[in-house]
């Protein structure tokens, strides 16, 4: 499905050259459950930025079904991660303002679905995270837990070929991640493809398959 070939990423500071990537290679295959593991500043999140076509690789290249995705223009890559990719980050980026119902929408009205189509699968999206009895809450009155499980409802709602899930249980207490680990076990058990990182051993255990990374390569799996 998406597949990362000799991927290279190297930030300039100054004088000072910080290479976050060094040569990743990496095949995802369709209902896969990835967790790659590896412990702060190993370039885990720099590598999901680079596979949800938030930032670009210094050299290598990033492949979906087969064919180069990093050569697209820019409004292209915009309507192929509103599609695609549906993204799951560590501190939620959610609006405190609008409600949950709300919040899962966006990707919805950024395709241009209509408002009631919009709603139902919104709803379909809260149901998967047990949250449809919360659709009306602002998102800034949620708890960490529900936040990161709108969320989830809302890298899902434009069914996506994968989810991509950035620590997604790093600011959460045990008792949520829990929860959060087990509906995202739950959402790859009915076909959705996930690739998450994490610093976290224990979370890596809900993986199909598991991966270390280290000084921006990997190093098993
Ligand atoms: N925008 C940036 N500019 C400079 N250095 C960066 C930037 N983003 C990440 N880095 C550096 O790249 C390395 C990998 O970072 P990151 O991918 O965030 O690691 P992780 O997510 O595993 O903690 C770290 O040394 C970090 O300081
Ligand atoms: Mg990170």
């Amino acid at each position: 499905m998406i597949k990362c070939v000799d991927l290279k990423k190297v930030y300039s500071e100054g004088n000072n050259q910080v290479i976050a990537l060094n040569g990743i290679s990496l095949s995802v295959e369709k209902g896969e459950f990835v967790v790659i593991r590896g412990k702060s500043g190993c370039g885990k999140s720099t590598l999901l930025n680079m596979l949800g076509l938030i930032d670009k690789p210094t050299s290598g290249d990033i492949l979906f079904e087969e064919n180069s995705i990093l050569s697209i223009s820019e409004k292209e890559k915009a309507r192929f991660r509103n599609k695609r990719i549906g993204y799951i980050f560590q501190s939620f980026y959610l609006d405190p303002a609008y409600s949950a119902m709300q919040n899962v929408e966006i990707p919805l009205v950024i395709s241009g679905i209509q408002r009631d189509v919009r709603r139902q699968m919104a709803e379909e999206a809260l149901k998967a995270v047990g949250m449809d009895s919360r659709g009306r809450t602002p998102a800034g009155a949620l708890s960490g837990g529900e936040k990161q499980r709108i969320c989830i409802a809302r890298a899902l709602v434009n069914n996506p070929d994968i989810i991509l899930a950035d620590e997604p249980c790093g600011s959460l207490d045990s008792q949520n991640t829990k929860q959060v680990m087990e509906i995202l076990s739950k959402i790859h058990e009915t076909g959705v493809t996930i690739l998450m990182v994490t610093h976290s051993e224990e979370d890596a255990r809900y993986a199909s398959r598991r991966i270390l990374m280290e000084d921006g390569r990997i190093t098993e799996g």
